[in-house]
């Protein structure tokens, strides 16, 4: 498995599968891969001749009060879980490859983006359009793979592509958790010991939404304050949003009749998790 910087470097890579009639798949990640982003590994070689997984803190997504400079960096290690998964390429630009100093071009969306985290994070999928974007001109994979948990990006990005008519597959894969129900995520690591217990309101909380989604609600409002009561229930935890809009065009409901996606973005001290689970009415 090969580490490459260079875009061209690794257009030349990719032209020269391309000639010897190889499929390529693309796992777009920021890196401190966890076991998250390796079952989106594994899946991608399963379905690829060849797998590109990119590790890229892409700095045009964070906020100016979030946690660019903290966000955990570590590519040896990345480096093992990726070949450990089967991946055959890393690329891992420097920001200065990805975004020269004049770069003024961004990709960006009207709707889907304003609501749930783009209320708190407004200029965030901007961000992750226009990079996600640019990794697919440079790689053109046949298929790019994408966790569930960001259930908000996986939508966007499937808009992004039917919109903008990217010529690729879009693969999203459930959400991944440790054993007690916390979705693993790279933020999981700022979490103290009583953060992390804490944290596991999310995973609970959601479970008693999909409860009553499952015993026959169709109330929205009430399956959003059922959700509530209980987060408030968690002292270290502070509620960002507790949303159930529809799947597809991430539009609020109340009268559940199509397929529901119940998100919630929660503060567990001073980091910011989030969790989803889609309900196929
Ligand atoms: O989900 C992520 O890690 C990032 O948002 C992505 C898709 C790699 C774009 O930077």
């Amino acid at each position: 498995m090969q580490i490459v910087n260079n875009i061209e470097e690794l257009r030349s890579i990719i032209k020269w599968w391309r000639g010897e009639g190889h499929s390529v798949g693309l796992v777009p990640t920021m890196g401190y891969l966890h076991e998250g982003h390796k079952s989106l590994i594994v899946r991608a070689v399963s379905e690829n001749d060849r797998v590109v997984v990119s590790d890229f803190v892409n700095p045009t997504q964070f906020g100016v009060n979030e946690d660019l400079s903290s966000y955990p960096r570590d590519i040896e290690r990345d480096a093992a879980l990726c070949e450990e998964a089967g991946a055959d390429l890393i690329f891992h630009p420097e920001p200065e490859e990805m975004y020269s100093s004049d770069h003024c071009t961004f990709v960006d969306m009207d709707k889907l983006t304003k609501g749930l985290c783009g209320k708190t994070r407004p200029t965030h999928f901007r961000g992750v359009c226009t990079v996600v974007s640019k990794l697919f001109h440079i790689v053109t994979p046949d298929r790019a793979y994408f966790g569930e948990k960001d259930a908000q990006q996986l939508a966007v990005i499937r808009r992004m592509v039917r919109d903008l008519n990217f010529n690729l597959e879009i693969v999203g894969c459930p959400i991944v958790r440790e054993p007690d129900g916390l979705a693993m995520s790279s933020r999981n690591t700022y979490l103290n010991p009583a953060e992390r217990k804490a944290a596991l309101i999310l995973s609970k909380s959601l479970s008693v939404g999909k409860e009553m989604l499952e015993s026959g609600e169709r109330n929205g409002r009430k399956v959003r304050e059922a959700i509530l009561r209980n987060m408030k229930a968690e002292p270290l935890a502070k509620v960002d949003y507790v949303e159930l809009v529809d799947a597809e065009t991430l539009e609020p409901v109340n009268k559940i009749n199509a397929p529901v996606l119940t998100a919630v973005a929660v503060y567990i001290g001073k980091t910011r998790l989030i969790d989803n689970f889609t309900y196929l009415v």
